[in-house]
């Protein structure tokens, strides 16, 4: 062997070993394990570390491209991650295929794991409406403990997409319209996802999605253009991702959508500038499914070829199905069109995630049998499902008291198409159903009404409740019940991904079956279960209980019946607002003054008001009421202005004044009357969860600094401008039960 073949082969041997040397557990070294392994990879290889394709059986978008051989190209190295592929049996097998690659790269395999694994938590709007960041974290820890048994190594979640637009489908994914209480969200879902440090077997890496501003798509039409001012963008669509990397999310996915007319995943601006460089995340972007692809049809590239060199140049490092960078990064590289050292960092970042997992000391740690089984079996995970499900269910109206059920009451008819729904129960983006478990509406009631109670049912009409041709016999089953349970809203299928509404009221006939059931003199509790906030004025007007339980999960049945009845005191708020009209939409609390503000809703002429109806939503954000009252009383300020560096504590008392124990969370907003741009009349700035007995009260503070009266100007700098600020703690952003006011003196 010539001397420098042999120099050049210890060198790989030496370089090998300190690739796969040192152990996952000595972090220091994986900056040098990915050096040393970088530099023994061909360009082929690179690239392929930057192709991530889906299982054939479940994919979860559009077919982009003729499926490729995929083993021939496992064993290549040519795929540096899978999608959609589940179980510890399936993914020691893929694994398998890839470690007969010349490098023995492992793969990552990601998976949307949305509300759950196989125990399956209630749609993510719905667990936000528990404002309970504890139970928000525990249920990303239970679905990572059951992902990562089976293989799983990272997750496409969490969705932090503020959704201002019911009419957008995958509001259901998110955690509503309010930056902050989404900030907070984010944190506690990429805690629970990734625990204290990834590395650990029980852990998943998180993915903050999808970056940027997807939820402001224009009409609420998925995929649809986004048009918004920088502002805007800052102050409201990008906190939550800003709050993810800063709990150290591990992944960002990029959107579908154009933001001012760049494509997401060709846009440098917000990959490059912002993400990777004024925040300095060191962690990789993956596109979203074909979206380096969809920049052709979006006008933006000319080829698949265009499409590629524009999105590694943009910072989107692993492309999902769109076979853009297998097909052509090498290509351009050769070609001079793009910087191999691009695609160096690129690769970097995808091989330091994968020797942090510990997947080069052990490519099958993930994928283990037994502890899958154990863990997809836990009952103390369905049990947690069945605590969030309740604490996330909404009483939006409970006129006389007509909820809970008192116990022991003769007779209760269960109506409606979703009375025995259980796959519906699940909510969309679930791993596996499991509707053979789910306990639905009707026998959940059976079980908790006891012996002494008959329940009876009529679903009155399916979902679509095209027509009244059940109606006579729900009314039937009613008429001689004390008590009335109408179970109406969407199917899963109706909201998550593609499922936009132009019309978000009660589908079908659904609010003319509750009219039957008045008109007979039968008004029911309502229970609504949907994905999105829905119109439904008929019913809001004339029930006399409305509780919203979302689609609540595996253990949803129970968890509405522990609600009725009186079981789980209901404390969740909304965390979006809730129309009267699709017309008002888009709408928020944050909304302005205006300079012809509405002060009385029957004087709007040359008002900014309606003619034809109030401005005011059906239900406002931060809006949920209990068994139990609460009062607020005695709030005092530490002071009454606050120097720049100075903090002021704001208090009060808050007495449970009702007969029951219940939570209540406070709300704290915040309003500035008067600055540079004008300020919304309301921004949440903190909340609490507070949980009193009956007669009890407690003291309830807040710290405000700097930072909390700042905002984004015209320049796009955090700023807090000295002045009177006015502070509001309330039930409900319409709810506001104090009030004072503040001076920022520099
Ligand atoms: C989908 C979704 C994204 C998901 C990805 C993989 O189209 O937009 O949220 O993570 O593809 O399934």
């Amino acid at each position: 062997m010539t001397r420098n073949l042999i120099a050049r082969s210890a060198a790989t041997a030496l370089l090998a070993l300190i690739a796969n040397g040192a152990s996952a557990a000595d972090g220091a070294a994986i900056p040098q394990r990915v050096e040393a392994l970088l530099r023994q990879m061909t360009l082929e290889e690179k690239v392929g570390q930057l192709h991530q394709l889906s299982d054939k059986e479940f994919i979860t978008g559009p077919e982009s491209a003729e499926r490729r051989n995929l083993e021939s190209d496992l064993r290549a190295g040519k795929v540096g991650s899978m999608l959609n592929v589940k179980g510890a049996a399936d993914t020691r097998a893929v694994q398998a295929i890839a470690m007969q690659s010349r490098l023995k790269i492992p793969l990552l395999f990601g998976l949307d794991v949305i509300h759950g694994y196989e125990t399956i938590f209630p749609v993510p709007l719905g667990e936000a409406a528990s404002w309970d960041l504890e139970a928000i974290e525990q249920a990303a820890r239970i679905a990572a403990r059951e992902a990562s048994a089976s293989g799983i190594h990272w997750t496409f979640a969490p969705m932090v997409d503020i959704g201002r637009d019911p009419r957008w489908g995958r509001v259901m994914e998110g955690a509503g319209e309010d930056a902050f209480l989404g900030s907070r969200i984010a944190e506690a879902r990429v805690r629970g996802f990734q625990g204290a440090k990834l590395g650990g077997t029980s852990s998943v890496m998180a993915t903050a999605k999808h970056f940027a501003a997807y939820g402001a798509a224009t009409a609420g039409r998925d995929y649809n253009a986004v048009d918004m001012s920088d502002q805007l963008l800052y102050e409201t669509y990008l906190p939550p991702f800003k709050a993810a990397l800063d709990a150290g999310a591990a992944t960002f996915m990029n959107s579908f959508n154009t933001l001012n007319g760049v494509p997401a995943t060709g846009s440098a601006f917000l990959q490059r500038d912002i993400l990777k460089g004024a925040w300095g995340f060191k962690g990789f972007v993956v596109s979203d499914w074909n979206s380096i692809g969809e920049m052709v049809p979006h006008g933006y590239a000319a080829d698949l070829s265009d499409a590629a060199a524009k999105a590694i140049t943009a910072g989107s490092d692993m492309d999902m199905e769109s076979n853009a960078y297998a097909g052509s990064l090498a290509q351009l590289v050769g070609a001079g069109k793009v910087d191999v050292k691009l695609v160096d960092d690129a690769v970097r970042r995808v091989l330091t995630k994968k020797f942090e997992l510990g997947l080069f000391d052990d490519p099958y740690r993930f994928s283990d049998a037994q502890r899958e089984k154990q863990a997809v079996n836990d009952p103390a995970h369905r049990a947690a499902a069945r605590a969030t499900a309740a604490k996330s269910m909404v009483l939006l109206k409970n006129d006389d008291g007509a909820l809970p059920i008192k116990r022991g009451v003769k007779s209760i008819a269960v109506i409606g198409p979703l009375a025995d729904a259980r796959r519906d129960l699940e909510g969309g983006w679930i791993v596996k159903s499991h509707a053979e478990r789910v306990v639905n509406l009707v026998d959940a009631i059976r079980a908790q009404a006891g012996s002494g109670t008959r329940v009876s049912f009529a679903a009155g009409c399916d979902i679509a409740c095209a027509g009244d041709g059940g109606f006579a016999a729900a009314v039937a089953a009613a008429r001689d019940a004390d008590v009335v349970v109408l179970a109406v809203g969407e199917s899963w299928e109706m909201s998550g991904e593609a499922k936009s509404r132009a019309d978000i009221g009660l589908p079908g006939r659904q609010g003319q079956l509750f009219e039957a059931l008045k008109a007979a003199g039968r008004t029911p509790v309502v229970v609504i279960l949907a994905g999105r906030p829905l119109v439904f004025e008929n019913v809001a007007e004339q029930a006399k209980a409305i509780l919203y339980a979302w689609l609540p999960g595996s253990e949803g049945g129970n968890a509405i019946a522990d609600v009725l009845f009186g079981a789980v005191n209901p404390s969740a708020k909304l965390p979006m607002t809730f129309p009267r009209h699709q017309g008002q939409i888009p709408i928020t609390y944050q909304q302005y003054q205006t300079g012809r503000p509405v002060t009385d809703p029957r004087d709007v002429l040359y008002k900014s008001g309606y003619i034809d109806m109030p401005n005011t939503p059906r239900y406002a954000f931060g809006h949920g009421l209990g068994y139990t009252t609460f009062a607020y009383r005695d709030m005092k300020v530490s002071q009454d202005t606050m120097k720049a560096d100075g903090k002021i504590t704001l208090s009060f008392t808050l007495a449970n004044t009702g007969a029951v124990a219940g939570t209540e969370i406070v709300q704290l907003y915040l309003r500035d009357p008067v600055a540079s741009t004008v300020r919304p009349l309301q921004e949440l700035k903190g909340f609490q969860k507070v949980v009193l007995a009956p007669g009890k009260q407690q003291q309830v503070s807040f710290t405000l600094n700097r930072d909390s009266l700042a905002y984004f100007n015209r320049k796009l700098q955090w700023v807090a401008e000295p002045g009177r600020f006015e502070l509001m703690v309330g039930a409900a952003s319409n709810d506001i039960r104090l009030r004072t006011n503040i001076e920022l003196t520099d």
